[in-house]
């Protein structure tokens, strides 16, 4: 029975991971131990399985003695451990949500509907190393791994209207807390039907302009306006999260040597936990579109296309409609007036589930079969 370490369980994408393992009993047959950066020796979760204390999560001998260390503790607890352990000698499997070591030759970005061939060609040459990818690119090729997976694409841009929660858990609680705060500020003004709706929109604009706005976590207005910049600055231009759309998706699909180009541009809006995504795609050859939404809607068990008509549209292409499902819907599918190989498509996913928790929690049920 393997022993699985699990760091980082109580954190947002930790508990989604803890609550899908259980809806789908995967805490039976292993031995699941859970380790803490503050309350050693304190009960472990209640999972329907009994489990030991919780252990220390820098304690190197206790997370060497497992077969899987699976983490969603963040980026410094794996600067702080991971070479630590490896260079003990530990040849364990390291299963992490934090972007650290995505790129580095040793890790595999799991994402196994899209690229179970790489996670088994990996584990077979003796590969221990698997990370989840950024969560964008994962629900991307979610929604277009047909188009991929049929070598159809020349190059693509994806346009992103990124959720709250791609920020963390207080960054979710500053977007209700400013749509409160608008909202509050003109509570006279919408009680009268009959007030002036410009005087209703200046006041709301001074609110968020104002010092009292709640911005510590954004830095900037996010409820009534939006952000056009996710993550650090590169050299040439693009953001970081623009970066990993490229990059990842390449490696992820096994294309590092002969990459797809694809870029765009990531904007934060005030969406909970769905990070939706614009894409224009330039087509190898002018395929007929049936034959598109076939490709697609036949690649994985969770993609949806939805009829490019605008009822079904706005009933199941939203965040609202997507969060807290598996599904990934894509739709507003059609030749754009660039010509019979230029589609467009949007998608929605929810972030935490196949954009953070589900490829790490498949990569364990891989390691168990
Ligand atoms: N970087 C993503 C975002 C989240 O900011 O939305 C996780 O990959």
């Amino acid at each position: 029975m393997l022993n699985v370490g699990f760091v980082g369980w109580r954190g947002m994408v930790g508990s989604v991971l803890m609550q899908r393992m259980q809806e789908d009993n995967e805490f039976q047959g292993i031995e699941p131990i859970f380790f803490t950066t503050s309350q050693v020796g304190q009960p472990g979760p209640e999972i329907g399985v009994e489990v030991p204390p919780l252990k220390d999560a820098f304690d190197i001998e206790a997370l060497k003695a497992l077969d899987v260390v699976v983490t969603c503790q963040g980026g410094d607890y794996t600067k702080e451990v991971y070479e630590k352990l490896r260079q003990a000698g530990w040849q364990g499997y390291w299963i992490d949500a934090a972007s650290t070591l995505r790129m580095a030759d040793e890790a595999t970005i799991v994402l196994d509907p899209v690229n179970r061939h790489v996670i088994d060609a990996q584990l077979a040459n003796g590969a221990k190393t698997f990370v989840g990818g950024n969560c964008t690119v994962s629900l991307m090729l979610m929604g277009l791994g047909g188009l991929f997976e049929a070598d159809m694409i020349e190059w693509m841009t994806s346009m992103t209207y990124q959720a709250a929660s791609g920020s963390g858990a207080k960054h979710m609680r500053e977007l209700i807390e400013q749509m409160g705060a608008l909202r509050d500020g003109v509570k006279n003004e919408l009680a009268d039907p009959s007030s002036a709706i410009l005087d209703l929109d200046r006041r709301v604009t001074a609110t968020m302009r104002g010092g009292d706005f709640p911005t510590d976590n954004f830095g900037a207005p996010l409820a009534g306006s939006l952000l056009p910049w996710i993550d650090s600055p590169m050299e040439n231009g693009q953001s970081r999260e623009e970066w990993k759309g490229g990059v990842e998706a390449n490696k992820i699909l096994g294309l590092a040597n002969n990459p797809i180009p694809i870029d765009g541009l990531c904007v934060r809006i005030g969406a909970m936990r769905s990070h939706s995504q614009a894409f224009t795609i330039k087509l190898k050859q002018d395929v007929p579109l049936d034959e598109i939404e076939d490709r697609l809607a036949r690649h994985n068990d969770w993609v949806k296309v939805i009829p490019n008509d605008k009822d079904a549209t706005i009933a199941g292409l939203t965040p609202a409609a997507v969060t807290g499902t598996m599904n990934v819907p894509v739709g507003r599918l059609r030749k754009l007036a660039m010509g019979g190989e230029y589609l467009s498509a949007f998608s929605v996913g929810d972030q935490l589930l196949w954009g953070a928790a589900e490829p790490l929690k498949r990569m364990l049920a891989i390691l168990r079969e």
